[in-house]
């Protein structure tokens, strides 16, 4: 007889037997530990593992923009960057660029204004 549980019961040991490797991030100026693979790009990391919502996914393909990070001072389109050679740099999302005092970035008030621009449209 055919069962779904037959088929997914060896797939489950093959997790078990190759657990996915750890990865320390500096996120943020905080450390985050995540389980994913090499070649995960950061994007999923950032927004599915550590809930950041700040990249958005636009394109997925490095011809948008929106999942734009600062990695080192530099910016990084993290669609396409591995989590794996991310290594020990520093990472910054849109949510780590506010000062201590919680007041917001110049990038983050000009998203917010538009985020209410666009609310009022609708
Ligand atoms: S999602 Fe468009 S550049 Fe990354």
């Amino acid at each position: 007889m055919f069962s779904l549980n037959n088929l997914s019961f060896p797939y489950l040991r093959i997790q078990n037997q190759f657990p996915m490797p750890k990865y320390t991030l500096h996120i943020n100026g905080s450390e985050k530990v995540v389980d994913t693979e090499p070649d995960t790009p950061l994007l999923y990391v950032l927004r599915d593992d550590l809930e950041l919502n700040g990249p958005k996914f636009g394109c997925g393909i490095a011809q948008c923009g929106s999942c734009m990070v600062l990695i080192d001072g530099n910016a990084v389109i993290s669609c396409i960057k591995s989590v794996g050679s991310v290594g020990d740099s520093k990472v910054v999302t849109l949510e780590g660029l506010a000062n201590e005092n919680g007041k917001l970035h110049p990038v983050q008030e000009a998203l917010w204004k538009n985020k209410q621009h666009n609310v009022a449209i609708v």
